[in-house]
């Protein structure tokens, strides 16, 4: 018999194509942006249905920061739309949110909302919803060899210690296993900085719909192809 069952623990997205979802109907890239926000809630609904536990969502990118004032503030202004309006949602749904990334780089009232959403949602347990917001793989990297380091001169650990295991337990996703499938959607094969050390061994999905339209059938459909890929190593 075809195995069927579903050995996806987690989802990665990238949610690319906003600008040009809105381009295609002659409006502004920050329309698309709100269609794409808009979308975020269809498929961390699918996402629980299909039993994945853990669903990781790459929002804005510390190179994100180089656009203009005006497409950087909009999207801000959504997020903190998304953040308050979204609340009930998350909560009724039993999702616990998770923030990764340079959080010193957003405004306070943005850090202060994130801050009471990840304590607010710590005890759900259906689905761990993980935005990476103002992130950078490198960024992260370097973050985890500085903290490494300074535990290595106060003496807290030793150097031989240090191994992937450790390595891993430095970065933002410590506690949250490696992906299993990252989607990038918009046809762009490239990984943009996104979660370079926790995708060694998982398996990639392109697809050329932008992201206000990817939908639940596309993310079961891939769910079902990983299911048929063999896979020796990166299980979790
Ligand atoms: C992804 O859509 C959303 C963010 C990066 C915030 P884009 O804004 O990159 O859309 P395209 O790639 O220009 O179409
Ligand atoms: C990656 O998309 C970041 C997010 C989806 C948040 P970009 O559209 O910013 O990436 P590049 O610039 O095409 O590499
Ligand atoms: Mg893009």
């Amino acid at each position: 018999m075809e195995e069927t069952t579903n050995s996806c623990k987690h989802i990665a997205i990238i949610m690319d194509g906003n600008g040009r979802w809105a381009k295609k109907r002659g409006m502004p890239r920050t329309f698309g942006h709100k269609k794409g926000a808009e979308n975020v809630i269809n498929i961390t609904r699918a996402m629980k249905e299909s039993g994945v536990k853990f669903l990781t969502l790459y929002a804005f990118s510390t190179e994100n920061w180089q656009r203009s004032k005006d497409e950087v503030d909009a999207l801000m202004g959504l997020l903190r739309e998304y953040l308050d309006k979204e609340f009930k949602e998350i909560m009724d749904n039993n999702v616990k949110l998770l923030f990764i990334g340079e959080r010193y780089m957003l405004s306070n009232d943005i850090i202060e909302k994130i801050e009471y959403l990840e304590k607010e949602s710590a005890k759900n347990s259906d689905l761990t919803l993980c935005v990476a917001l103002s992130y950078g793989s490198r960024c992260e990297m370097i973050n985890a060899v500085k903290n490494i380091t300074k535990d290595a001169v106060d003496g807290n650990i030793n150097i031989d210690e240090i191994n992937e295991k450790m390595f891993s337990s430095y970065l933002y996703t410590k506690d949250i296993p490696d992906p299993d499938i990252l989607i990038r959607t918009s046809g762009e094969q490239r990984i943009s900085n996104y979660l370079l050390w926790q995708i060694a061994y998982t398996e990639l999905f392109f697809t050329n719909t932008l992201w206000p339209d990817f939908n639940k059938d596309e993310l079961l459909d891939i769910i079902k192809k990983f299911n048929t890929r063999e896979r020796r190593y990166g299980k979790n």
